[in-house]
């Protein structure tokens, strides 16, 4: 760790460099869009925001990337980005440059370029293993949702405080065989359910915009997505507990690797991600967040953008236009 305080070393990385960053990636992967090769644009959204990365003053380390070393060329785990290396501020990043690879093949909703960047130490170095999530929206009593509960004691809690039946609540999950129990709780309850085919950053944030109608996420994803989207929540309120879950003894051995030791802690959102930190976003197809990368008849790309600020709590929106590109 550095002396500096905490701010300080993220307002010299600039918040809005953060974008040009994700917007890179975004334009990149959105060149693929309905193509049917998941591979393909994930490979364009690496290495923009690689390139992109590169450019930035800063000695940046990725915490969450594409995989570990030797399965990932680019953007691994521990690789190091940056145009100060060994002199910039020392900056932690999470990244997923194209989250719902499938969701671009198949041109669905969507579809986000995303980083998560904080101090050395502060993001959460998750494996790629699933974690078990739930989150809520902002305006809720600190605890309202308890990953040790039941989604029935969860959707009644949140419906509680919301003032309403459980039965007006609204629950985004994954559309995955692996919630069919889950699924069949929440019919039983008759809250609505918004099953989503990918996307969980997208969904977790979805509880924080009221325009979605979504009050609560659930159910497992990715443990890396899970960390981006505490970050996002860090800086927009909203309260997220995560669990990561281990299929095998290969992805514990995976985890204790990282430093994880109590492989059955619920982590909280400043468990996940800490201190100052600072959530990017573009979105590559149109989706609840943010609208896709559009060509104009001109040739000029446009892109929305979100990028927010947990010390700050400020959320800027940013629409571009790119004509070299
Ligand atoms: P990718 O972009 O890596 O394909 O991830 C998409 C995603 O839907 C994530 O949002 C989610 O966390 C994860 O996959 C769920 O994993 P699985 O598809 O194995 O259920």
């Amino acid at each position: 760790m550095t002396d500096t305080p905490v701010s300080h070393i993220l307002d010299r990385v600039l918040v809005l460099e953060m974008v040009r960053v994700t917007e890179a990636a975004a334009v990149a992967a959105a060149k693929m869009v309905g193509r049917g090769d998941e591979k393909a644009a994930d490979q364009a959204a690496v290495t923009a925001m690689r390139t992109a990365l590169n450019e930035l003053y800063m000695d940046g380390t990725v915490v969450i990337g594409e995989g570990e070393r030797d399965e990932a060329p680019m953007l691994y785990i521990g690789e190091k980005v940056g145009s100060a290396i060994g002199k910039g501020p020392r900056i932690d990043i999470a990244l997923d440059p194209l989250e719902g690879t499938t969701i671009t093949a198949k041109n669905g909703p969507n579809a986000l370029a995303v980083l998560a960047i904080g101090e050395e130490g502060c993001l959460l170095n998750a494996p790629d293993v699933y974690m078990d999530k739930l989150a809520v929206g902002p305006g809720y009593p600190k605890g309202v949702i308890d990953l040790t509960k039941t989604a029935t004691q969860n959707v009644a809690a949140v419906a509680a405080a919301k003032g309403v039946e459980p039965r007006e609540i609204t629950v985004c999950v994954l559309d995955r065989p692996r919630h069919a129990d889950l699924i069949a709780e929440l019919r039983a309850i008759g809250c609505g359910i918004q099953l989503i085919p990918d996307g969980d950053v997208a969904g977790v944030i979805a509880t924080t915009n009221e325009d979605t109608g979504i009050d609560l996420y659930m159910g497992s994803g990715g443990a890396p997505e899970g960390v981006l989207a505490a970050a996002a929540l860090r800086c927009v309120g909203g309260q997220f507990k995560g669990r990561l879950v281990f299929r095998n003894e290969d992805e514990k051995a995976r985890a204790r690797k990282w430093g994880i030791t109590d492989l059955g802690k619920i982590y909280d959102l400043e468990e996940l991600a800490r201190g100052d930190c600072i959530f990017a976003a573009t979105g590559v197809t149109d989706g609840s967040l943010l609208a896709g990368v559009k060509k104009r008849k001109d040739g000029v790309m446009t892109t929305e953008s979100v990028v927010m600020r947990a010390s700050s709590h400020t959320v800027r929106w940013v629409k571009a236009e790119h004509r070299k590109v």
